[in-house]
């Protein structure tokens, strides 16, 4: 039993992972709770928040775990995919570095994951779509190739966070 005397069907854990600052913990802030802040600080090791939502009749608990992207701030590797149903790979369309880094995500994700984890890549900040660094084609073909989701999001203006979330958590289901 979850919030109040609400029944839970499942509890899903699903992992955020992605370079720093490129909007992971604004992500499920907009998701968790419905906020956004401008001043995020970066993460240091491991945060975990939860939203509860119903899926065709069944009660779903969200898990979502959330870590940092700089090196020196994570923390054990291992312990943070365990019994991970989802994952969120996520760059900034406006930073063509975190994007190049995905390859590198993707590999620890799946020496470290269970081998059939959703993932969905997601290309975050598309509210600055005059600083963008990476064309939607780019990531469209090589979510394509590597078999992932794929959306572009704005934590800021809340657009597609729901969808992204939605994709990860139907498909799991
Ligand atoms: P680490 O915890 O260091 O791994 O970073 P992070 O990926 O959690 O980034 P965080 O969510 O803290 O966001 C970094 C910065 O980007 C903050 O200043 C956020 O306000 C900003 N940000 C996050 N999402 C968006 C977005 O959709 N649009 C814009 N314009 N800024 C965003
Ligand atoms: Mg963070």
């Amino acid at each position: 039993y979850g919030e109040g005397s609400q029944k839970i069907d499942y509890v899903f854990k699903i992992v955020l992972i992605g370079d720093s600052a490129v909007g992971k913990s604004q992500i499920l802030s907009r998701f968790a709770r419905n906020e956004f802040s401008l001043d995020s600080k970066a993460t240091i090791g491991v945060e975990f928040q939860t939203r509860t939502l119903v899926i065709q009749h069944k009660s779903v608990k969200a898990q979502i775990w959330d870590t940092a992207g700089q090196e020196r701030y994570r923390a054990v590797t291992s312990a943070y995919y365990r019994g991970a149903v989802g994952a969120m790979l996520v760059y900034d369309i406006t930073k063509r570095q975190t994007f190049d880094h995905i390859p590198r995500w993707l590999e620890e994700l799946r020496s470290h994951a269970d081998k059939n984890i959703v993932i969905i890549l997601i290309g975050n900040k598309t509210d600055l779509e005059d600083q963008r660094a990476v064309p939607t084609e780019d990531a469209k073909e090589f979510a394509q190739q590597e078999g992932l989701f794929f959306l572009e999001t704005s934590a800021l203006e809340a657009t597609n966070v729901e969808d992204a979330f939605m994709t990860v958590l139907t498909e799991i289901f």
